[in-house]
């Protein structure tokens, strides 16, 4: 069976590839490469250097290999660059969305997982939270990727495209083997940052102190990259023979605070970091919690690989690698 796997290159794409690969399927990677790399896809995939944007490629590539189903990651990820440039996010995320959906309708190709994330979800008024909770997104990334899923729906009811959106909390962590990790180019994720900060020997900010938590810090669900790329293999096997549309949280249901991250960065570098104390960014919530219980129940889908050290030790591996963080 043959899997279109859009943004492949990328962080969770090419591991996601990779587990697809070992798992006996097909892969076909499409992407631009402007956040990706090439070298990170896996070498038995097919891989196309393409836009999502570029329509005609866009069709010609579900055209030329039958694709049972789209895994699609490709997308825009910076929060803070989609408040700069909004058009930017709205145009190669939500229009890069609407391209492949119409090379799906053509091909007769009806299933799609979409890489959603709990930042639709804006400001959380309960936690943990719950897939029912009001979707309110307080930035335009986020804002696309619900418009994303409102779009899922519509092509749903219309052309019977079957989807499933996970809407993940944070990915970490690298490959078990160290060899696949986070490399964006603009990196804004805590975890890389203070592994950058403590392999450069330099300062890492640490943006706000005062919530209302109990180390003053901010608490996020950390969701292991590997126990991520599991959740889309089960949503395959089991969705794509049921034929049913859903939305999923994907996380552990427990926090860390952002100091925990960062004691645990020292713990496991075995240095010490130079912690920059900054006032608090706009719109950071002082917790975001999934409860993953619906596709627990469901899919019967459980984390195994997503305890703190599991995270921080297996980016640790990948980031000391030579030309990674340095
Ligand atoms: N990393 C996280 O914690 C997280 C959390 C929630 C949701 N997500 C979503 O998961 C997906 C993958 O995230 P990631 O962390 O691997 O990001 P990433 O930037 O490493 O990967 C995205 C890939 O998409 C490609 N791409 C972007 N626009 C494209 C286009 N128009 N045409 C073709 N390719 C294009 C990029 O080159 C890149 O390789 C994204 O859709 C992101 O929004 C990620």
């Amino acid at each position: 069976m043959k899997i279109l796997v859009t943004g492949g290159a990328g962080y969770i794409g090419s591991i996601m590839t990779r587990q697809l690969l070992d798992a006996g399927y097909g892969a076909i990677v499409y992407d631009n490469l402007t956040n990706g790399y090439q070298d990170t896809v896996d070498k038995r995939a097919t891989f196309v250097k393409g836009d999502l944007l570029d329509k005609e490629l866009v069709a010609s590539t579900l055209g030329s290999h039958t694709i049972q189903a789209v895994l699609h990651f490709g997308g825009l990820i910076s929060v803070g660059e989609s408040m700069r440039d909004p058009g930017k996010y709205f145009t190669n995320n939500v229009s890069g969305t609407v391209n492949l959906l119409e090379a799906m309708v053509n091909q007769n190709a009806k299933f799609i997982i979409f890489s959603s994330t709990a930042g639709v979800y804006g400001n959380p008024q309960s936690i943990p939270i719950k897939e029912n909770h009001p979707a309110n997104p307080t930035s335009v990334y986020g804002e696309s990727k619900l418009m994303i899923e409102k779009i899922l729906s519509w092509y749903d009811q219309i052309h019977e495209i079957k989807s499933v959106s996970l809407r993940y909390f944070n990915a970490a962590g690298a490959s078990l083997d160290g060899v696949l990790g986070e490399r964006h180019k603009e990196e804004t994720h805590i975890i890389p940052l203070a592994i950058q900060s403590v392999l450069s020997k330099s300062s890492f900010s640490l943006y706000g102190t005062d919530y209302d938590t109990p180390d003053g810090t901010c608490i996020r669900d950390y969701i292991h990259v590997e126990d991520l790329c599991h959740a889309h293999l089960m949503v395959l096997e089991q969705s794509l023979s049921h034929k049913i549309s859903a939305v999923y949280n994907i996380g552990t249901g427990r926090g860390y605070s952002n100091k925990e991250i960062l004691d645990t960065v020292e713990q496991i570098s075995g240095k010490k970091l130079t912690v920059r104390t900054e006032s608090r960014r706009p719109g950071d919530p002082s917790q975001l919690i999934a409860d993953p219980s619906k596709i627990t129940n469901e899919l019967g889908w459980t984390p195994k690989h997503s305890d703190l050290p599991t995270i921080i030790q297996s980016a640790w591996d990948f980031h000391r690698k030579p030309g990674i963080s340095s």
